[in-house]
Order: structure tokens, then C-alpha cells, then sequence
């Protein structure tokens, strides 16, 4: 399929829907025009072979007691093995109701109150939440920014593990909102400074199927099995085919006294079930959505060029889309001394997800969301156009 019948079959006006993009958008605003391309999903149906099959399931009508089918693991292994290389175990496996609720757990089993949690800023705003709802204190090393390009500091990591007593770190890659897939080398060297200070390493890796061409994802576990005993992943196909709902995501944990400590958590506080309804919508999704995924990454290359197009016109700065459906846009030189809420709702009339939220040093910044109709991307872009053009 190429992505003109892609967008054709699987675009959707989810107004009406409930969604919080778009519903929620109007409730606030009262105004239409106001394109909502902040909430990090899609407005594309699932693949259709996992709605089939989930109606197929609904239609049966039994919601008794379940277990997942029993290839489960093994459609979640392969689908990893295809799309990254690596074999995980199914020994390694655990599951949560969402990658956020990943990482409070695993805050709350491995790390204790006051603890210090490293994150790479600007970075997903949930990720500061969790660490300051769960009472652990942040402490950021920002990314280097070369033109729209980010590159881990490691001096700076250096000097906040020998100032900071370092408990745990919160990876986010492909990095949300800067667009980065962290090469090997560069996670190794981050691993080997954060490792040599017996610092845990969270993974969340829930947008690594969203790569785009000429660029491989990285899993934290298949760097060196040396690392393995301090690395958890967190992955779901949430992202990946629109899923979010569902909020089934597994937790890997390659370390044995690792893992059983977190199935000693989930023991204690009654979690770590996966919802078996949900999970169906995974394990057709490993099964058969690889060439939909393929398909939807045309059609975010196809966006973000649009994107480019007028960007490049005017010199703004963005960021290079290596992986995610996210490109973040610094906007100074065109506020021209408007405040940036004023400036994109009133005058763009495009709801972003607006840069402060990721960091207080991109108060100036945008995060678009690029999953959606090329048609969207384009008024987008053009009522950009139309804007500098004046
Ligand atoms: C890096 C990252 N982690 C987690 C989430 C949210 O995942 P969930 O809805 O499963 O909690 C997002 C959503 O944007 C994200 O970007």
C-alpha cells in the first residue's frame, strides 16, 4: 500500500470519539479551526487485521477468566527479533497497565524516597511526575542542541554522578520530543559512566518501532549482555499502532535478582496482571502488523517533509526525525515578542504540545505531533507559510 491508500483506509475525523486530542481540544476551546496535533497518538485506525479479530473475540461474548494464548510470548519475541534484532527470553518478561505506570513502579520497587533519578532534559513530562510524585528527587542533564541535532553531554552526566548519589536513570529512546534513535556507541558510553555508579537504567523504549529509514533502534538489552544486570525495558506497541488505550506494556528484566524482586512487588501490591483483553490487541499486532507499520512510516517521512518544506523556507530550527512521529520546533525567531500561547492558538491556530512542558529552557519550543493526513500537515504548514509570508 503506498501512503495516499494508506491515509485513504485508515485516516479518521476522531472528533465525536472521545478523544482527548481532538474532543477535549474543542471542549477548551470552542473552536474548530484550532487543529490539535499535541497528544502523542494517532489518527489512523489500528491495522485492521487487529480490529477483526479483537470484534471476532468481543462477538464471542465470553469475558470469563483467561489466560493470554499461549503463543503470547512467542509472537512478542519474534516481533522483536524481526523489527530489532534481539532474542529476548520469556523468563524476562513482565507486563503493566502503561509505560507510565512502568515507571512508577519500578521507582517505587527499586528506588526509595528522597533517592535521586537522572533524566536527559528536555525529555516526555511524565517522567518528572513519576519521580516527583513518587516524592524522589530530579536531577537533569540536558542534551546538547546543535541546530535541531541532540547529543547526550556526557561531561555533564559525569559531573552529576560525582555530585549526586545517583539511584536510577530514565532513558528515553527514541527520545521523545527530540526525535533521536541513540546509536550503540552512544548508549554504551552513557551506560559505562552510569553503570561504573551502580546506577539502575530504565529503559523506555515504547516508540522504538517508529524509525525511520536509514535508522536502527538500539535495545538497551542487546548492547552487551555485560550491562544486562542493570538494564530494564520498558516497551509496548501503544505508540506504534495506535494502541494507547489498551495500555498493555511488558517490562523486561533480563537480571534474575532484579526480576524477582519487581515479581515480589507486584506480588505485594496485587499487580503485574496483564488485562487479557488487551493484550489480544498486542499479540495481533506482533503478529500481523508489521507491513501497516511499514506503511504508517511512509506516510510520517511523507509529513515531515512537508514540514521541512516550509520550515527550511524561513530558517527555523527543528529537529531531525530519526525516530517517534514528533518533530519539535523552536519558535523564537518568529514570536517576535508574543507569548507562544497566544501565538499558536490565536494566531496558527495549532494546539501543540508546548516545549516548557519537556524543559523550562524551551518555553519557545512546539512539539507537532506528524501522525495524521498529509492534507493536515499541510494546512498546518501552510497557514505557517501564510504567516511568516506577511
Ligand atoms: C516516552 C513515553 N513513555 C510513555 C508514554 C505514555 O505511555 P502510556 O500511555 O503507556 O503510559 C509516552 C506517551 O507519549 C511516551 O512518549
Amino acid at each position: 500500500m503506498n501512503a495516499q491508500e494508506f491515509i485513504q483506509k485508515y485516516y479518521i475525523d476522531r472528533y465525536n470519539t472521545d478523544s482527548r486530542k481532538y474532543d477535549q481540544t474543542y471542549n477548551t476551546y470552542h473552536d474548530k479551526e484550532i487543529l490539535p496535533l499535541s497528544i502523542a497518538d494517532m489518527d489512523f485506525k489500528t491495522c485492521d487485521k487487529i480490529t477483526e479479530n479483537l470484534a471476532k473475540i468481543a462477538k464471542r461474548g465470553i469475558f470469563g477468566y483467561t489466560y493470554l494464548p499461549s503463543d503470547y510470548e512467542d509472537a512478542f519475541i519474534n516481533w522483536h527479533k524481526r523489527h530489532h534484532g534481539i532474542t529476548y527470553q520469556k523468563e524476562w518478561l513482565s507486563f503493566t497497565n502503561g509505560a507510565v505506570t512502568a515507571i512508577f513502579d519500578l521507582l517505587n520497587c527499586f528506588t526509595k524516597e528522597d533517592d535521586e533519578i537522572l533524566i536527559l532534559t528536555p525529555v516526555y513530562h511524565q517522567f518528572k511526575n513519576a519521580i516527583l510524585t513518587s516524592k524522589r528527587r530530579v536531577v537533569e542533564s540536558p542534551l546538547i542542541n546543535d541546530n535541531g541535532y541532540f547529543t547526550i553531554d556526557y561531561e555533564n552526566v559525569k559531573d552529576k554522578l560525582a555530585r549526586h548519589h545517583i539511584k536510577a536513570f530514565i532513558l528515553c529512546n527514541p527520545h521523545n520530543p527530540v526525535g533521536r534513535v541513540f546509536t550503540k556507541e552512544e548508549l554504551s558510553k552513557l551506560f559505562d559512566l552510569l553503570i561504573s555508579h551502580d546506577v539502575l537504567i530504565i529503559s523506555d523504549e515504547v516508540h522504538s518501532d517508529l524509525i525511520m529509514k536509514g535508522f536502527k533502534h538500539q535495545p538497551a538489552l542487546g548492547i552487551d549482555p555485560g550491562y544486562n544486570d542493570h538494564i530494564i525495558t520498558i516497551t509496548a506497541l501503544s505508540k506504534t499502532l495506535n494502541l494507547a488505550v489498551f495500555a498493555h506494556t511488558q517490562v523486561v528484566i533480563a537480571a534474575k535478582e532484579l526480576k524477582e524482586r519487581f515479581d515480589a512487588y507486584n506480588q505485594i501490591h496485587h499487580l503485574g496482571m496483564p488485562l487479557v483483553f488487551n493484550a489480544y490487541a498486542s499479540y495481533f499486532g506482533f503478529k500481523y502488523a508489521d507491513e501497516w507499520l511499514d506503511d504508517l512510516i511512509e506516510v510520517i517521512e511523507d509529513n515531515y517533509r512537508i514540514a521541512q518544506k516550509i520550515l527550511d523556507k524561513y530558517a527555523l530550527e527543528y529537529t531531525v526525525l530519526e525516530g517517534t512521529y514528533l518533530i519539535f520546533i523552536n519558535l523564537e525567531k518568529v514570536l517576535n515578542g508574543m507569548d507562544i500561547k497566544e501565538f499558536m492558538l490565536k494566531k496558527w491556530k495549532v494546539l501543540p504540545s508546548f516545549g516548557e512542558a519537556f524543559d523550562k529552557n524551551y518555553q519557545n519550543w512546539v512539539r507537532l505531533n506528524l501522525a495524521t493526513s498529509d492534507k493536515t500537515v499541510k494546512e498546518v504548514f501552510d497557514r505557517l507559510d501564510a504567516i511568516l509570508k506577511g
